[in-house]
């Protein structure tokens, strides 16, 4: 599995690096914040993909798409591609995660970022699991990365799962494991409904919390070339100056 990260900044102006689908889709959305974060995330998307498939940062012909749950997947001039993605954004940060389907089908990895943020006593009593509750209060990480960890690496399971915010979050349990950090990440599991065990990594970046939930055992993500370090980007939220496309 390889990762990578792009900021806002260096989104393509303009539209011609989409194709007509992605075109089309992206002239629906209204609001500014939902339009720059699908784009973030296509950019995303086509930089991992196109580093995947041995072309460098060369992104033409690649598309991003959506299944009927939503899990995306990259067409090559139209064509499938033997690699699998996930993508997440935040704050003008989006991380893509790519594996090839060698390792496993489409929809067996799941990527999720946040920002550390303070949460609620309400959004920690209703998102989270009894025990996930009383972890974020004895952990030495700190209530609020605790709370939003928690939070990413669910978002990350319910992708691998397929199903999203569908689900009730408390419908999966995360443990996060105290394990040395490997290159940044550091173990956790999700355990879901019929004993399923999801094995997973963590990595905190600056402001950022990223996490990486797979199907089937897999070693911790590598970064690809290109792309920005997560801890050097800055939590943004430009959307705000321009709040309708
Ligand atoms: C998956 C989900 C929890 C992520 O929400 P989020 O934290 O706001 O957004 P993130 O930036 O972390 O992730 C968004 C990406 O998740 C992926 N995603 C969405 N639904 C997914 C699913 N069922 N399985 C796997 N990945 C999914 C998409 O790639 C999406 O980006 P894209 O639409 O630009 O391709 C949320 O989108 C969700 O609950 N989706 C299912 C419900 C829904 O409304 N689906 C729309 C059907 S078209």
């Amino acid at each position: 599995m390889r990762w990578l990260a792009v900021d806002e900044t260096s989104v393509p102006a303009g539209s011609a690096w989409l194709s007509d689908r992605e075109r089309e889709v992206s002239e629906r959305q209204r609001l500014t914040k939902r339009r720059q974060e699908w784009l973030l995330r296509r950019y995303a998307m086509k930089r991992a993909a196109a580093v995947a498939l041995g072309r460098g940062a060369a992104i033409g012909g690649l598309e991003a798409l959506n299944d009927p749950s939503g899990a995306p997947y990259i067409l090559l001039d139209g064509s499938p591609v033997p690699i699998a993605v996930s993508v997440s954004d935040r704050a003008g940060l989006a991380v893509a995660l790519v594996t090839s389907e060698r390792h496993g089908a489409a929809g067996s990895i799941g990527i999720d970022v946040e920002l550390v943020e303070s949460r609620s006593d309400g959004f920690i009593r209703d998102f989270l699991t009894a025990p996930e509750q009383l972890w974020t209060l004895r952990t030495t990480l700190g209530r609020d990365v605790a709370a939003n960890l928690l939070w990413s690496a669910k978002e990350a399971a319910l992708k691998v799962l397929r199903v999203g915010l569908r689900a009730d979050t408390r419908t999966v349990d995360v443990t996060v494991r105290g394990e040395t950090p490997a290159d940044g990440w550091r173990p956790l599991s999700v355990a879901g409904a019929g004993g399923v065990v999801l094995p997973g990594w963590w990595r905190r970046d600056g402001d950022f919390l990223i996490t990486v939930v797979t199907r089937d055992a897999a070693d911790p993500p590598t970064r690809m070339p290109g792309g920005v370090d997560p801890a050097h980007v800055t939590a943004a939220h430009s959307w705000l100056d321009n709040p309708l496309a």
